[in-house]
């Protein structure tokens, strides 16, 4: 009798993980261990925790070549979250894509800080009551929204506040919205306002915000050169650049924001560490009573806070 002939074992999920992680070596990605993870994780279709589990599984024929084709664009150069196409924010999933900037890490110390200046105003942190629908008690304004990061996080993290989400770019609006749709009973107390800064906000709402947040432009024009190429080539070039020197954005914001802000409102802005100096002192000239910057997680000035009321 003649032995059943064995074909090749069936590639498990596991050697899946291990060719991924190998080539992203070999196209020089700084973290090819934890990213081969990541898309293995998205192409599997289950949990970390599951697939650590699940590791010595038979991966299925459509993961296998899903793989293939995230690792062609990875391997790239387009950054690992376009890749996959989501990234959380502050414990919220948001859609991304080339239309808007990745949401940064410092990003969500902005929104911790925006989120204790309105607690500092009087605000009520904490999840949304079901039974209370989207009554709400004050307004804050998320100008730049991009993928909608600090306003979903602004709306989740704050019950009373409606949340105005603007921007200058249709196409970043158009990730908002999806955004928006996705994330449930907080969404429903933003809205989305396409224009420059304030001017995409109704007239009604001037002198009427208790809080303005903002992750704005803030690369100099000639340090564009200096930016990853990753970022350069991939990400929105008008969400990163400022102008020649890298503070219009926020000069904007703050020469307009008085106007716009209550009586004690106070404007909560991500910048770069070496503009913590100059933005305090234009936040001081247009006329706010106290400014200083709060640290990112790496302890470099990161936050400015302006405060029209010490
Ligand atoms: C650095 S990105 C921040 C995106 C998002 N808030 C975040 O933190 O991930 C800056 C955003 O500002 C928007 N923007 C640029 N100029 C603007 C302007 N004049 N008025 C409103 N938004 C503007 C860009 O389209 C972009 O979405």
């Amino acid at each position: 009798m003649t032995e059943p002939t064995r074909g090749p074992r069936p590639a498990t999920w596991r050697d899946l993980r291990a060719r991924a992680e190998a080539a992203l070596r070999e196209a020089g990605v700084a973290s090819p261990e934890a990213e081969a993870r990541w898309l293995v994780v998205e192409v599997s279709g289950w949990s970390a925790p599951e697939l650590a589990l699940a590791g010595d599984e038979p991966a299925t024929a459509r993961g296998g070549m899903r793989l293939e084709e995230l690792l062609e664009r990875r391997c790239a150069g387009e950054p690992l979250q376009y890749v996959l196409g989501s990234w959380s924010f502050r414990g919220i999933e948001l859609m991304v894509d080339r239309r808007v900037l990745v949401p940064r890490p410092e990003t969500e110390v902005t929104a911790e800080v925006a989120v204790e200046e309105a607690q500092r105003l009087g605000a009520r942190r904490g999840a949304p009551d079901p039974w209370s629908g989207a009554a709400t008690s004050y307004v804050v304004a998320d100008l730049g929204t991009g993928s909608g990061a600090l306003a979903l996080a602004l709306a989740a993290e704050l019950p009373d506040a409606a949340v105005w989400a603007t921007d200058v770019s249709e196409d970043a609006l158009a990730v908002a919205g999806a955004n928006l749709a996705g994330a449930g009973l907080p969404a429903t107390r933003i809205r989305l306002a396409l224009g420059s800064w304030f001017g995409a906000l109704p007239t009604s709402l001037r002198g009427g915000l208790r809080l303005v947040v903002s992750n704005p432009p803030y690369v100099a024009e000639s340090e564009v050169a200096d930016l990853p190429r990753e970022v350069v080539d991939h990400e929105p070039i008008e969400a990163l650049v400022a102008g020649p020197n890298g503070l219009e954005a926020v000069e904007a914001i703050l020469a307009e924001a008085g106007d716009w802000l209550e009586a004690d409102g106070t404007v909560v802005c991500e910048l770069a560490p070496h503009q913590a100096e100059p933005a305090v002192e234009r936040a001081l000239d247009a006329g706010f009573v106290e400014a200083f910057v709060r640290p990112d997680l790496s302890g470099r000035p990161r936050v400015l806070v302006a405060r029209r009321r010490g």
